[in-house]
């Protein structure tokens, strides 16, 4: 079955985000070293961004290293930093030619100097693309990611700028690294780990999760085309009976 000729274009998931993973299980499956994987990921973060934009998904967010990474051990963190400083400069003319634009979230400031520096360039150059937001997630973490917001308002209701009162959802969510954009409608997770590992939490409350064996080095359009298919499949139901729906 062809995915794509059965995508309806009027029910693109405005926003998709996923969890690259198996990157590791892949390289040992062809007995390579793990950090081999991570090389051969980055050939499906171009297709699934090209995939992405072509189709006219306005939103994809990618979860590229998470706060608990930093565990890993030093060698696969140093590769990690050192792929992603690479990548950025060898992929900014596939951003430019595809009208992309994009933007980070995480805590930034852990990251190397380099990558910061390559990072900010990047967006710098990229901030007046228009057909795609592409958001890499970078030491990211969920909570950490919620602690900074608690902070950021707790301070403005310390200056008097805000009162408790007042704090609503809408105003967690302009605190949040994702402020300027949707939420996700279509979470999808490679390798067949079925968890969400720190990613997103509040941003997911909604979303559809859709979970695939095939692990990201060998992730396709193919693969994302199947899983837009499925997302638009469902009944998004948002609390309500599946009368008030239809
Ligand atoms: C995902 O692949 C990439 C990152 C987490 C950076 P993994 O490296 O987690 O691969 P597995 O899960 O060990 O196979
Ligand atoms: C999640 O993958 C983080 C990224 C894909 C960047 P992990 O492989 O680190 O997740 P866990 O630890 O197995 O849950
Ligand atoms: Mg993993």
């Amino acid at each position: 079955m062809d995915f794509l000729d059965e995508i309806d274009q009027h029910k693109l998931p405005k926003h998709i985000a996923v969890i690259m993973d198996g990157n590791g299980r892949w390289a040992k499956n062809q007995g390579l070293l793990r950090v081999k994987g991570h090389k051969k990921g980055t050939k499906a973060v171009r297709e699934t961004i090209e995939a992405c934009a072509e189709l006219g998904v306005p939103f994809v967010t990618l979860y590229a290293f998470s706060t608990e990474n930093w565990n890993r051990p030093k060698l696969e963190v140093d590769t990690l930093m050192n792929l992603l400083v690479s990548s950025l400069k060898k992929e900014i003319k596939t951003l430019q030619d595809n009208n992309i634009s994009l933007s980070a979230i995480g805590s930034l400031q852990s990251l190397p100097e380099k990558a910061q520096r390559e990072l900010k360039e990047v967006m710098e150059k990229t901030k007046n693309n228009s057909r795609l937001r592409l958001t890499l997630a970078l030491s990211y973490g969920a909570r950490e990611e919620l602690v900074k917001t608690i902070q950021d308002i707790s301070l403005k209701v310390k200056k008097n700028l805000i009162s408790p009162h007042l704090i609503n959802e809408s105003v967690i969510k302009e605190h949040l690294y994702t402020h300027d954009m949707p939420d996700v409608d279509l979470l999808i997770r490679t390798s067949g780990e079925q968890r969400i590992s720190n990613f997103l939490l509040w941003q997911i409350a909604y979303a559809e999760l859709y979970f695939t064996p095939v692990l990201w080095p060998d992730f396709t359009r193919k693969h994302l085309y199947e899983a837009i298919y499925n997302y638009q499949k469902r009944e998004r139901r948002f609390g309500k009976t599946s009368e008030q729906i239809n």
